[in-house]
């Protein structure tokens, strides 16, 4: 697959979130990060925002839940248009279960995994996700910065998903800038998350430009 930049709103403006839902109309996605305040010290919206946010997005919805007690809320994100629904590994009680009631209700299924939780445990049950998402910092916080070591796992993940019947997107997500997202490239991912490098730019459709061109040189 092509490569895909999916900008994060928790870099943009809270005061106009449609505006800064339009000002990325270039990008594949928008990437909403969910957060409880329990599975990470960060708090953000749930369903009754998202839900509205979506009805005046020009371009789909990548939700990232942070929470706990996820087998329970995901699916509420499918049933509001959301395109992608990403639980946390870590979180999940029955990750199968859930991905499968995700799908059924019309949502990609992704499944996240923190920095230092290995993918080997999880390779037998890709085939019932649509995307992994490896994270590149730990979860919680926009602006930190990417973690070289998370590196090996994700070219552990695309060796063993090179011959998958079934395609599966690799998805990087913290510390993306123009020069992370080269290495992150050549390791195997195809989805970047970009929060601070996206809304922190002066032209963010130029700066999603410029994450594009450098993730497929
Ligand atoms: C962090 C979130 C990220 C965050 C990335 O927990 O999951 O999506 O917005 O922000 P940057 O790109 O600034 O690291
Ligand atoms: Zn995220």
């Amino acid at each position: 697959m092509s490569c895909h930049i999916n900008p994060s709103i928790l870099s943009a403006d809270f005061a106009n979130l449609q505006a800064e839902l339009e000002a990325i109309s270039t990008a594949d996605a928008a990437h909403i990060d969910v957060m409880d305040n329990h599975f990470v010290p960060n708090l953000t919206w749930g369903p009754p925002v998202v839900k509205r946010l979506r009805e005046v997005s020009p371009v789909p919805f990548d939700v990232h839940l942070m929470i706990e007690d996820v087998d329970r809320w995901a699916p509420q994100y499918a049933e509001i248009g959301c395109e992608s629904v990403t639980f946390h590994a870590e979180a999940a009680i029955a990750p199968i279960k859930l991905a499968r009631t995700l799908r059924e209700a019309g949502a990609k299924a992704g499944m996240a995994l923190r920095p230092a939780t290995p993918v080997e445990p999880y390779l037998d049950i890709l085939s019932e996700l649509d995307m992994l998402l490896i994270m590149t910092v730990e979860p919680g916080f926009g602006g930190q910065k990417f973690l070289d070591v998370t590196l090996p796992k994700i070219r552990r993940a695309a060796v063993a998903l090179k011959d998958s019947p079934t395609p599966l997107a690799i998805q990087v997500d913290g510390g993306i800038t123009e020069e992370t997202i080269v290495r992150a490239a050549e390791a195997g991912a195809n989805v970047f998350v970009a929060g601070s490098s996206v809304y922190g730019a002066e032209d963010p459709s130029a700066a999603i430009a410029a994450l594009r061109q450098a993730a497929e040189h």
